[in-house]
């Protein structure tokens, strides 16, 4: 099979789809490889690194003709326009968006969208936001770190003491626990809170401090458990109480880092104007729901996709492609998670076969032969 990889278009994506490590064991399974000019450059992969596995250079056009077209975000029109009817596209191709998958449908390919695999044992190696994220959390800190204007860990001198700082992580996921974990080796002091309850060891496992919203009904502890591996939206009540201890947390924290998501929704808001309001000067928010708000909003609403405001003296950074700034790494694991999908749709003798009995090539595929399959309501 011919199988092309572009060049990342949208702004700030660093992040190609295949590395020369997958693309050799493409070559090797007996597939022919077409990767666009300069797609790899910006996650220091010069095209020299793909020749030398066997690749061939072309253009966008010819990455976009082929049989087998792997990316790493959603086509946008001028670049779906040039896939050829009955391809195969995978991607993370935002499953949420009916709007995508019908232009996908349109356009008369088969879609694969990874976000949409199943928080499974199996699916594991395929999972494309627990690779992303969990270098997002990373980033975030690192972030932090340049952006804050005091030291991380404490340090006693002949100048004087320097207190370690204290760093809130508000949602325990993937990125939130990736985060306590970055921020610990930097000596920072960590508080961290999340909705499941499962999150409380994780954190705890750690050396962070589970911050506890406790439940009042069964109703709220059932939803808490979340579903799927996933967060539910919380009932008004708890979010009241969570909002109250947060505030109260965040006044003592010198960095506050929100993860939360909840999948196909807008992410909850955990900091708000007020607790900005009243957190010390010279304290650092890293938003990492941000532009997934209102507005380009996040996890706090005053959070703007893309910037780092000052709000009296607290800096809000509202930066959305994290993943994209380790774009060499974040590369080798996206192409890695693609590499093993590619083993459940394609048989021994490179030739494409879809399962759809198979649940994780059932939950990704969006669109078959010009027919939406995906739909969300
Ligand atoms: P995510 O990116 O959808 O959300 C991030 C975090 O925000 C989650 O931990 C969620 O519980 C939390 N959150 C949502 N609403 C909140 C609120 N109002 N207040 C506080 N926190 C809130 O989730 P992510 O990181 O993709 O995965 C969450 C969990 O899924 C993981 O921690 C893990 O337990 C599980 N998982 C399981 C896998 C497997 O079994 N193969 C693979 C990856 C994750």
């Amino acid at each position: 099979m011919r199988i092309g990889v572009p060049l990342e278009t949208k702004a700030g994506e660093t992040r190609v789809a295949a590395t020369p490590e997958t693309v050799k064991k493409l070559i090797g399974q007996g597939h022919q490889v077409l990767i666009q000019k300069d797609a790899g450059l910006q996650a220091s992969q010069p095209d020299s690194a793909y020749v030398a596995v066997g690749a061939t250079i072309g253009s966008a056009a010819d990455a976009f003709a082929s049989e087998l077209v792997l990316k790493v975000r959603a086509p946008q029109a001028s670049e779906l326009s040039q896939i050829k009817s009955g391809s195969v596209l995978i991607g993370m191709l935002e499953p949420f968006d009916n709007n995508n998958i019908a232009a996908m449908a349109a356009q008369g390919i088969t879609a694969f969208s990874l976000e949409a695999a199943p928080r499974t044992t199996r699916a594991q190696s395929m999972d494309v936001l627990s690779s992303q994220a969990n270098i997002a959390g990373y980033k975030a800190v690192m972030i932090a770190a340049n952006e804050y204007q005091r030291f991380m860990p404490m340090l006693m001198t002949a100048a004087g003491t320097v207190k370690a700082a204290r760093v809130l992580i508000l949602g325990a996921g993937v990125a939130g626990l990736q985060a306590i974990a970055t921020a610990k080796r930097l000596g920072a002091v960590i508080e961290a809170s999340d909705v499941r309850p499962a999150a409380k060891e994780q954190i705890e496992s750690l050396g962070a401090k589970f911050v506890d919203v406790p439940f009042e009904t069964d109703e709220e502890r059932e939803i808490a458990k979340g579903v799927g591996g996933y967060a539910r939206p919380m009932p008004e009540s708890w979010m009241k109480r969570q909002a109250a201890l947060v505030a109260e947390r965040a006044q003592q924290a010198d960095i506050v880092i929100t993860t939360a998501l909840i999948p196909g929704r807008k992410p909850p808001v955990l900091l708000n104007s007020d607790t900005v309001a009243n957190m010390k000067a010279g304290s650092v928010v890293i938003d990492l729901a941000a532009g997934k708000g209102d507005n380009g909003s996040g996890n706090c609403p005053l959070t703007q996709a893309d910037k780092i405001i000052d709000v009296n003296g607290v800096k809000i950074v509202g930066y959305t492609d994290l993943a994209s700034m380790v774009g060499a790494d974040a590369s080798a694991l996206y192409a890695r998670n693609l590499l093993d999908f590619l083993k459940l749709i394609i048989d021994k003798e490179a030739k494409l076969v879809i399962p759809t009995d198979d649940d994780i090539v059932a939950a990704c595929l969006m669109c078959r032969d010009g027919q939406a399959i995906r739909k969300n309501s």
